[in-house]
């Protein structure tokens, strides 16, 4: 019987390819066989990362971007294209938060820094749906293809402060159900879009809002595991088995979902 998780030889492009979630699912995926584009914005950051993935049993290469330039996104898909003739599967890990997007506590929403605001939507929202544009005409031509957007916790349930990232991946969420609808009855069922919701993992955007210099919890951070019924934030191996449905043919009759990797947030109430 055909393995529907297999994902050997499959071409999958990871915008954020060099960040702390991305460069873990680079690594998974080549450690599967697949042939792995790193799409990042430091050219030196993505060479370390392809040492470090010689060994593994699929391939990888680097190419520079940058989410919000149509013209840059356009040229790696011709890249793609001219390299491995094909791309399978998209996954859009690029995005992120900014301080003056957050209105931390001694300030309300009246003091928003309405720049900080437009760059965050920018970045996550436009950073998800420029690629999708750039890259779905390889998917389309070939008549298959699985995208996988990063929407988040702070979608799902608003959280206090990071008010632009939220309003962001919200809105990330209900482009990749939108786009469920437009991908397949415009272009067929082979094409698929889904989005994973992770909940709290450690990383350099997070970090200082839920842990002190000292590694202790800042009281966010207590309050956020306080909810989690696994009791700990989350490690990125841990979005490893989601990703793989999502990316492989084990989700062939999957599109416009939202899967949440979280501990348990997302259902703990009291
Ligand atoms: N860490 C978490 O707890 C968490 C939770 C929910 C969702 N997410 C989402 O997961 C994804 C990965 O996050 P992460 O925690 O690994 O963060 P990260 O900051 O380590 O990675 C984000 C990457 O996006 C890249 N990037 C930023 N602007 C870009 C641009 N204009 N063009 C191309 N690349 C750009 C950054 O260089 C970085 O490598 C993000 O979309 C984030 O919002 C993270």
């Amino acid at each position: 019987m055909k393995n529907l998780f297999d994902l050997k030889d499959k071409v999958v492009a990871i915008t954020g390819g060099s960040g702390v979630l991305g460069s873990a699912m680079v690594t998974y995926m080549c450690s599967q066989g697949a042939k792995v584009v790193i799409l990042g914005r430091r050219q030196e950051a993505g060479e370390a990362q392809l040492k470090a993935l010689q060994d593994q049993a699929g391939e990888a290469c680097f190419m520079t971007t940058n989410v919000l330039d149509e013209a840059i996104l356009k040229q790696n898909a011709a890249d793609i294209k001219a390299r491995y003739g094909r791309l399978d599967i998209l996954v859009n890990a690029a995005g992120g938060n900014m301080k003056g997007a957050t209105i931390p506590p001694e300030s309300t929403f009246l003091d928003l820094n309405m720049e900080d605001f437009r760059q965050v939507v920018d970045l996550n929202l436009l950073g998800t749906v420029m690629p999708t544009m750039a890259f779905a005409p390889l998917m389309i031509e070939q008549h298959k293809g699985s995208i996988i957007n990063f929407s988040s916790m702070a979608a799902l349930r608003p959280l206090t402060r990071v008010v632009g990232y939220a309003a962001s991946k919200a809105a990330v969420t209900n482009f990749t159900k939108y786009m469920a609808t437009e991908l397949a009855t415009k272009f067929g069922s082979g094409l698929r879009i889904n989005a994973l919701a992770p909940g709290f993992f450690l990383t350099k955007q997070n970090k200082d809002l839920l842990t002190r210099p000292d590694g202790s919890l800042t009281d966010r951070g207590q309050c956020i595991i306080d909810q989690t019924p696994f009791g700990r934030f989350g490690e990125p191996e841990e979005l490893f088995g989601t990703l793989h449905y999502l990316a492989s043919d084990a989700s062939a009759f999957v599109t416009g979902t939202v899967a949440i990797v979280d501990g348990g947030y997302d259902s703990f109430s009291i």
